[in-house]
């Protein structure tokens, strides 16, 4: 990652700002001053401004990432499929939270922040999870509908009340308040329902909005305090 990007990742200022920081010789990488805001920094060097450290523990960093089908959701793969940690190039260990499975697509978090980590994905608090299920069995009325957003007696147990959209024929929108294995999965197919399709578009209030396949953003403080919040009132 370049100097200038790190800066501004880790909050000195902004991009801009960071890299006047940088021309201005205020940095110094490895025990060296850099004026080259363009540098990679790999995370193998010192960075400090004005003399005080940078450390990658100082950095909180949290990123959405829209991970595509095939892409499995855990830091590394013994299989040696791609994970969602190789689709953001950052100077410090990034690790998801929470799990989609390898065939749901749509909206993970990536962080270096194991205690928001910990908030998000811990059942106390667990956040809403937002996701569109294209659905296969004929067409869905009002009783299958009703069953999902009443809850689903599943093999663990009935599944909490839920919301449930249609949004047109074989789509719909639910939000559930749990994270079980393949829950959305086993709830539609328990009403008859398989799931041809699912991504999730939401969690709690960050939604995933124009994010491409494969892409991803970092969060600004103010969505980051947003998912602090929903998961505080969870
Ligand atoms: N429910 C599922 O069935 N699969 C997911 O990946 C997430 C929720």
């Amino acid at each position: 990652m370049r100097l200038g990007k790190y800066l501004a990742q880790a909050g000195i200022a902004s991009r801009r700002g960071s890299e006047e920081i940088i021309r201005e010789g205020r940095v110094m990488l490895g025990g060296k001053v850099c004026t080259d805001p363009a540098r990679d920094v790999d995370g193998s060097k010192r960075v400090s401004v004005d003399g005080s450290e940078i450390t990658p523990a100082s950095t909180k960093l949290v990123y959405a990432v829209n991970k595509p089908i095939g892409v499995v959701s855990t830091s590394d793969d013994p299989a040696g499929r791609p994970t969602v940690v190789e689709l953001v190039a950052s100077p410090e260990r990034l690790f998801p939270v929470g799990r989609l499975d390898i065939q749901t697509s749509g909206l993970i978090l990536l962080t270096n922040d194991g205690e928001l980590a910990n908030l998000l994905t811990h059942p106390r608090y667990e956040v809403s999870k937002t996701y569109r299920a294209r659905l296969g069995g004929g067409a869905l009325g009002a009783t299958a509908l009703r069953a999902l957003s009443g809850g689903v007696e599943l093999a663990d147990g009935p599944t909490l009340p839920a919301r449930v959209h249609k949004i047109a024929a074989g789509l719909i929108e639910i939000e559930v308040r749990e994270g079980r294995n393949h829950q959305v999965r086993r709830m539609c197919e328990a009403v008859g329902h398989p799931v041809n399709a699912l991504e999730r578009v939401a969690i709690g209030p960050l939604r995933i909005g124009r994010l491409h396949e494969g892409g991803h953003r970092r969060l600004s403080a103010k969505e980051v305090d947003a998912l602090r919040d929903a998961a505080s009132r969870g």
